[in-house]
């Protein structure tokens, strides 16, 4: 950004501000996304542009995939300024809006996965063509991209516009880059990668990766461990495949199948877990899982276990919740896995929402090497895939200047 003058000029600026809602009330739960992008925005505002973002909450489908009015709010907060909501994409309205901007103002658009193509992973030069590309991209004079959270996806608002317009790195976008890359120079040995969340397909991706770069060890958690532990033949219970289900990652099992045959020893499951008995927590081993329970959490013998890895690794990189730590009743195994990456020598990085949602509420960030903006994108870089993003970013710089 340090060479562009920014002044009255029409800036479309990628953001990823999409944040765990509380499920009882609609809440956000987190401000740590919002904070992430508060240099580059501030910057664009304070230098006279007329900025414009775009962003997404959830997936079409789930629960947390709602509108972005209450984010709007919330990143007016964290700016100390007025954003304005505009509850539309790329409609004439939206044209107007931009039209009547004047310099430093800025306006948060709508939901950008209300556009029914924005979910769908493709090559940039097919997304560039998408509507909600061709319909922006000549109302602005530059399109920036600041949502690390985002880069490891290949959906228009991310890859499209450096197709066809100049585009930039915003702050945080260049600061993720550089932090992670300079970990990756130098990695300390053992590398240790936990895996948990609900992500499972890109957990498993993750783990491929990681596991052929020459990572030690897997350790799983949440969905991830769930799928892994039906790959090795366990029997998880029907609300857990039900759940597996839903999330149309039945398909994970074989692939889990495949990674267990081929790294024995380094993918390293729960021993036991923790499941709701009569609104109560209760503790089970691996082996006796009853039929009709949902797993919530994993256990105290594996907390053991997985805590004596971490305290001999030299590189920890963790991404996803453990179980369903907004219940007070199952936070333990989150809870307890996080202090003990923070009580490590280890180089730790940590990314996901819910993730860092936790380590904030444990105040452990001192002891944490590098907090990510990024959850899903930070592993993948970490495992060694490339990012889209910063991979068109790269190509738009040799196109456009
Ligand atoms: C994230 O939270 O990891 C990013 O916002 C990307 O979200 P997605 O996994 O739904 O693409």
């Amino acid at each position: 950004m340090d060479d562009y003058e920014f002044q009255g000029k029409k800036v479309l600026v990628r953001i990823d501000i999409n944040t765990p809602i509380n499920p009882k009330n609609g809440e956000l739960m987190d401000y740590r996304r919002f904070k992430s992008h508060e240099e580059t925005l501030r910057e664009l505002i304070d230098s006279g542009a007329r900025t414009v973002a775009l962003a997404h909450q959830g997936r079409p489908g789930d629960m947390d995939f709602t509108t972005l009015e209450k984010h709007a709010s919330r990143l007016s907060e964290v700016l100390g300024c007025e954003v304005k909501y505009v509850d539309s994409i790329f409609s004439s309205y939206v044209h107007k809006e931009v039209e009547n901007m004047k310099d430093g103002e800025l306006i948060l658009l709508e939901n950008c996965r209300f556009y029914s193509e924005e979910v769908i992973n493709r090559p940039s030069d097919v997304q560039a063509k998408t509507f909600i590309v061709q319909k922006l991209k000549d109302i602005f004079d530059v399109y920036i991209n600041d949502a690390f959270a985002t880069a490891h996806r290949s959906q228009p608002t991310v890859v499209g516009y450096p197709v066809v317009m100049k585009s930039l790195a915003g702050r945080l976008m260049q600061k993720e880059i550089e932090t992670i890359e300079g970990i990756l120079k130098k990695p300390r040995k053992p590398i240790t990668f936990v895996l948990g969340g609900t992500k499972a397909d890109d957990s498993l991706k993750i783990a491929q990766k990681a596991l052929s770069n020459g990572t030690e060890h897997i350790l799983t958690g949440g969905l991830v461990a769930n799928i892994m532990l039906a790959a090795r033949g366990y029997r998880i219970g029907e609300p857990s495949i039900e759940f597996i289900r839903g999330k149309k990652m039945i398909d994970q099992i074989d692939i889990g199948k495949e990674l267990l045959e081929k790294y024995p020893d380094n993918i390293i499951l729960p021993v036991d877990l923790a499941l709701e008995h009569y609104g109560e927590r209760m503790e089970i081993p691996v082996s006796d899982l009853p039929k009709n329970y949902k797993i919530s959490d994993i256990g105290h013998k594996t907390v053991e276990k997985y805590q004596q890895i971490l305290m001999e690794s030299g590189t920890i990189f963790a991404n996803g919740a453990l179980g369903i730590f907004e219940d007070p009743k199952f936070k333990y195994g989150t809870e307890e896995i996080l202090k003990s990456i923070a009580k490590s020598k280890a180089f730790s990085v940590i990314g996901g929402g819910h993730t860092v949602a936790a380590s904030n509420k444990l105040e452990l960030h001192g002891d944490i090497t590098h907090i990510s903006s990024g959850g899903s994108a930070c592993v993948n870089l970490l495992a060694g895939y490339k990012l889209p993003a910063v991979e068109e970013l790269k190509q738009s710089r040799k196109k456009f200047g």
